[in-house]
């Protein structure tokens, strides 16, 4: 049988995520040892899992190194890959939102200076509300920026606040929520379609006792 092969986000989200695989019938016991291997293989399930960083699985399942892969939703929009969205799997529920230091007033006269990972998604949303703003790319710890000076508010992923509280910043406006999301492959999607929709439809199940 051929593989399929499956590109999930490294870390916390990765982790529940592979949850979600396994319980839908698609286990890979290597995967839970510990170490630093990256591919793991179950050839009776025939399915082949990679832990990619999770800003890059957009870009294994785009040009097709991967069949199908989990993404926030917040990569998706960020990035606008040319991929199918399959599923919400409604895990990894967060927020992008702006923030500033406790108390921030926006001073409506000056141009805002704004820090964030997510350039697109911040530029789309003020250029939404006609506001002229400077955009700071950073790659993380986005909190220190407004702490430091270097922005007046930062737009980024909250899940618990607790990052945001532990600095003494708060929520200036929420921006949109986020999940995690099955996305595929479009030639994959064609070429190994039985197989991605029966996964597909397993992981829908899982999703509907959820809720
Ligand atoms: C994300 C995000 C916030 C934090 C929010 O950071 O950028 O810093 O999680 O979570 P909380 O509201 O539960 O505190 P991540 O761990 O991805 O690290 P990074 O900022 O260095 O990219």
């Amino acid at each position: 049988m051929e593989w399929l092969n499956a590109a999930l986000p490294k870390g916390r989200l990765g982790e529940k995520v592979y949850r979600m695989f396994a319980a839908a019938g698609y286990p890979c016991p290597s995967i839970e040892e510990e170490g630093r291997k990256l591919i793991f293989e179950n050839e009776e399930a025939g399915i082949r899992y990679f832990w990619v960083k999770p800003s890059d699985v957009t870009v294994y399942v785009e040009r097709g190194a991967a069949d199908i892969g989990v993404a926030g939703r917040d990569i998706l929009l960020e990035y606008g890959p040319d991929v199918y969205e399959l599923l919400d799997l409604k895990t990894g529920r967060c927020r992008i939102a702006s923030a500033g230091p406790e108390g921030f007033q926006e001073n409506p006269l000056r141009t805002l200076r704004v820090a964030t990972k997510f350039p697109n998604i911040a530029r789309r949303y003020y250029e939404g509300r006609g506001r002229d703003i400077e955009l700071i790319r950073l790659n993380g710890s986005i909190e220190l920026a407004p702490l430091l000076g270097l922005s007046d508010v930062i737009v980024d992923i909250v899940e618990t606040g607790t990052t945001l509280r532990e600095n003494h910043l708060a929520v200036v406006e929420e921006i949109l929520p986020v999940s995690a999301r099955l996305i595929a492959n479009k030639a994959a999607f064609r070429f190994k379609a039985e197989r991605i929709e029966a996964l597909c439809a397993a992981l829908g199940r899982l999703v509907k006792d959820k809720e």
